[in-house]
């Protein structure tokens, strides 16, 4: 779906949201919500922060897991995605502080592996995530899942592409500050998903959105992989679109 503007592109994947969440509230369900960070969702959360204060939006049966987190890092760092999550979302709306998930990116190395495993048992238990929300890098990577990661890869500890240091290398003092680790969820987590929704804004994205959707899936490009799965939709907006 494409858009003539971000702010179009968020408000009409906001509605998709509240739509879930209102109709779970009325089956009297939760609804798993799997959320990303990056400049690219702030206007999502912008808009779902503005529902729920002049449409009374309640976030009361919402669950979320977040897809990745640098590691390591303090969570209450500037850069963490903890705190994005909380100043962006989290801090503005009535989610229960126990619904929230998101890696942790403070625990010793020795207790990531069975971190990550009970990340996906908490995921599993939670009925699984009827809507992955996704944004993508340039070099394809969604989540932290850099290229080559494999379409059955699961949460796990993942180095980081030099490229992909530099292009968050904004968030920190200086390239030396980015974490060269992080915990994401895997592909195979994604593609779990009920439903996945990709958003991309900007000329910078038009490569790789054309790349994601039009060649061949491939692990070189991450996001190509979705083409696996059945009820995926990518919201763009018109620069963003410029090369399909
Ligand atoms: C970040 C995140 C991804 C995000 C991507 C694009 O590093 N780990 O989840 O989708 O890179 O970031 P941005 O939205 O700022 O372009």
């Amino acid at each position: 779906k494409v858009f003539p503007d971000p702010k179009k592109g968020s408000a009409a994947v906001a509605v998709e949201i509240a739509n879930l969440i209102r109709s779970k509230q009325q089956q009297k369900q939760s609804c798993v919500l799997g959320l990303a960070t990056g400049s690219t969702p702030k206007s999502l959360y912008a808009e779902l922060v503005r529902m729920h204060k002049e449409e009374g939006l309640s976030f009361k049966n919402v669950i979320t897991f977040n897809l990745d987190e640098y590691y390591p890092i303090e969570t209450d760092a500037l850069q963490s995605y903890n705190r994005f999550m909380k100043a962006n979302l989290f801090d503005h709306v009535d989610i229960l502080p126990e619904n929230i998930h998101i890696p942790n990116g403070e625990i010793e190395k020795e207790e990531i592996k069975s971190h990550c495993i009970q990340y996906e048992k908490k995921i599993e238990a939670a009925g699984g995530i009827d809507l992955q929300i996704l944004g993508i890098g340039t070099n394809g990577h969604i989540g932290f899942n850099e290229p080559g990661s494999g379409i059955y890869s699961r949460t796990r500890l993942i180095t980081l592409d030099n490229s992909t240091r530099i292009a968050n290398a904004y968030e920190f003092a200086n390239i030396s500050q980015v974490p060269r680790l992080a915990i994401t969820m895997g592909i195979g987590t994604i593609l779990r998903a009920k439903k996945v929704i990709l958003l991309a804004w900007g000329p910078s994205k038009a490569p790789v959105i054309k790349q994601a959707v039009e060649d061949d899936d491939s692990e070189h490009v991450p996001a190509s992989l979705l083409q696996n799965h059945d009820d995926v939709t990518f919201f763009v907006d018109e620069a963003a679109a410029a090369e399909l």
